[in-house]
C-alpha cells in the first residue's frame, strides 16, 4: 500500500472550489499525555536503553525481528519535546524518533524468527514485555508530535468540500499519477549502478511490504457497519484469502529472494532511511489511533488508488535491471488488484462513510489524502538524495581532498569530533545534521552508505558526508582514528 510518486499539495489542489473555507480541519491534538517533559525524556532514554535496540554486530540482521538498533547516543543528545520543522525531517533526531516509533507500533504485530526460536526466545519475550510496551506507549504521543507535527502547519484544508468533490479530487490525483514516470524509478534507471540502486529501493519498501497491510488491518476490529466489511475485502486480498503463497508479503519475499536479498523482516534495518520509516509509521499513526479513523481511510484510499501505476513502473524497472531472473509477480498482481482496491476504497469506503457520518468528516479524509502524499514525497526525496550521495562516494572523497587542501578554519568548520573505532565493534547507522568532513588520521575506515555500498578511507584521506544522509562507520584496521568536522553552511 506504499505510494511513491508525489502529487503537488498546493493549497489550490486541496480546495475544490477555490472558495472561502467552509470546513476547517481540526488540528492534531498536542501530545497531551499529562506527563512532564523531563519525565518523558527519562522514559525515552529508558526505552532506547533496551539491549534489543542497541548496536548490532553486523550490518544485516539475520532472522531476528526483535533486534532493532535505535542509537542510544542520538537519543540522549536530542530533545523530542517539540515538533520538527519540515527542513529537519531527515535529521538525526528524526531518525531516532522514527526508529523508536516503528518499534513501538510493531509490538502490536506478531513477529517470529524463521529458525532456532529457542536461541531468540529471550529477545522475543523482551520485545513483547510489558515494560517495553508500557514505556513505548508513554513516549509514543511525544514522538508522534515530534515527527508528524509539521503536517499540522503544512496542510490547511479549505474550500467547499462535498462527497463528489472528494471523488473527483481522488480521480484527478490518479490521472496525474498515471502520466508520471515516477522520479524514484527514473533515479534507479539512471544510476551508474542500477542493480545496486534497485536493491536499495527494494530494501526501502521491505519495511512495509514484508508485513503488508498490517497497519491498516488495525481498522478491521470493532463494529461500524458495511464500511468495515469493505475494508475487510481489501485486507483479505492482501492476505491472499488465507493461502500463504498468495499472500502479498509472500509474493514480495519472492521478489527479494530472486534479487539475492534476505527476506527476514527488518534484516536491512540499518539501511531504512528516515523518510521510509516515516511512511511506514504514518500508516500506523493514523490506523492505530482510531480517533484518526477518517484520516486513515483518506490515506488508504489515495494509497490504494495510486499504487497500481506505481507497481507497473516498479515491475518495468525491475525487469529492465535484472532481466528474467527477477520475480515481479508482487508488482504485477498489484497492478491489477490495486486499480480495483482504489475504486473499492473510494466508492465503497470513503463515499459511504461521508454519506453516513456527514460532511464534517470530509476535512479529516482530505487531510489523510494530503498527509500521505506529503510523507510519500519526503520518502522519495530521501531515497533520491541518498542514492545520489551513495553513487558518488569517490566524488565526495575528492571533495574532501579539496576541502583539506583549502585548509580548515573556523570559517569552514563549526565543531570537531574525534572518534576511535576498533575492528569488530558493533555498528550503527546515523544521519548527519550538517554537511561534514571526515578525515582519517590513522588506520582504515569503511564508511557504509547503504547495503553493499561503501568506501574505504585510508589514513590521510577523507570524505564529505552530506546533511541528512544515512551513514555507518567501521574500522577495517585493528584501530582507526578519525575526525568529523561539521561544516558551516
Ligand atoms: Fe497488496
Ligand atoms: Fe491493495
Amino acid at each position: 500500500m506504499r505510494e511513491f510518486s508525489h502529487m503537488p499539495t498546493t493549497a489550490e489542489s486541496r480546495s475544490p472550489t477555490g472558495g472561502a473555507a467552509a470546513i476547517k480541519a481540526p488540528a492534531t491534538p498536542a501530545a497531551g499525555t499529562g506527563i512532564a517533559p523531563e519525565d518523558i525524556k527519562r522514559y525515552v532514554q529508558l526505552y532506547a536503553a533496551n539491549p534489543l535496540f542497541g548496536h548490532h554486530d553486523e550490518w544485516v540482521i539475520t532472522d531476528n525481528p526483535f533486534r532493532r538498533p535505535v542509537d542510544h547516543q542520538a537519543v540522549t543528545q536530542h530533545n523530542f519535546s517539540q515538533p520538527l520543522k519540515r527542513e529537519e525531517v531527515f535529521s538525526s533526531s528524526a531518525l531516532a524518533a522514527q526508529r523508536m516509533l516503528f518499534n513501538v507500533y510493531e509490538t502490536d504485530l506478531v513477529f517470529l524468527p524463521d529458525k532456532d526460536f529457542a536461541a531468540k526466545r529471550a529477545d522475543f519475550e523482551s520485545f513483547y514485555s510489558n515494560e517495553n510496551k508500557l514505556l513505548g506507549e508513554l513516549i509514543r504521543p511525544t514522538l508522534e508530535a515530534h515527527v508528524f507535527g509539521f503536517l499540522d502547519e503544512e496542510i490547511d484544508i479549505s474550500g467547499k468540500w462535498s462527497a463528489a468533490a472528494v471523488k473527483s479530487y481522488l480521480q484527478h490525483l490518479v490521472d496525474n499519477h498515471e502520466r508520471s514516470e515516477l522520479d524514484i524509478v527514473s533515479a534507479v534507471l539512471s544510476s551508474p549502478d542500477p542493480e545496486k540502486a534497485a536493491l536499495a529501493l527494494l530494501i526501502q519498501v521491505a519495511g512495509d511490504f514484508l508485513t503488508e497491510s498490517s497497519a491498516s488491518a488495525r481498522n478491521l476490529l470493532g463494529k461500524f457497519g458495511p464500511v468495515q466489511s469493505e475494508l475487510f475485502k481489501i485486507a483479505i486480498d492482501d492476505y491472499g484469502y488465507g493461502v500463504h503463497k498468495a499472500k502479498h508479503s509472500t509474493l514480495f519475499e519472492s521478489t527479494m529472494a530472486t534479487c539475492g536479498l534476505a527476506t527476514d523482516a527488518h534484516a536491512y534495518w540499518h539501511f531504512y532511511l528516515t523518510g521510509s520509516l516515516a511512511l511506514n509509521n504514518y500508516y500506523h499513526y493514523v490506523c492505530r489511533d482510531h480517533s484518526k479513523f477518517f484520516r486513515a481511510i483518506g490515506a488508504i484510499a489515495v494509497g490504494e488508488s495510486l499504487f497500481a501505476h506505481t507497481c507497473r513502473k516498479f515491475s518495468e524497472m525491475l525487469r529492465a535491471v535484472f532481466g528474467d531472473r527477477v520475480d515481479t509477480y508482487y508488482f504485477d498482481e498489484h497492478f491489477h488488484i490495486d486499480a480495483h482496491h482504489g475504486r473499492m476504497a473510494a466508492e465503497n469506503v470513503v463515499a459511504p462513510a461521508i454519506a453516513k457520518y456527514g460532511d464534517s468528516v470530509i476535512p479529516e479524509i482530505v487531510r489523510g489524502i494530503e498527509e500521505l502524499q506529503s510523507i510519500t514525497s519526503l520518502a522519495d526525496t530521501d531515497f533520491m538524495a541518498q542514492l545520489a550521495w551513495a553513487d558518488d562516494l569517490q566524488g565526495h572523497k575528492a571533495a574532501a581532498a579539496r576541502a583539506r587542501q583549502g585548509g580548515l578554519s573556523e570559517e569552514t568548520e563549526s565543531t570537531k569530533t574525534t572518534v576511535v573505532l576498533r575492528e569488530g565493534e558493533p555498528v550503527i547507522t546515523r544521519a548527519c545534521d550538517a554537511d561534514s568532513l571526515w578525515l582519517v588520521e590513522s588506520g582504515t575506515l569503511e564508511l557504509v552508505a547503504g547495503h553493499g555500498s561503501s568506501i574505504q578511507i585510508q589514513a590521510g584521506e577523507g570524505l564529505v558526508v552530506r546533511r541528512g544522509r544515512l551513514q555507518g562507520a567501521s574500522s577495517v584496521s585493528p584501530r582507526c582514528l578519525y575526525h568529523v568536522y561539521q561544516l558551516k553552511d
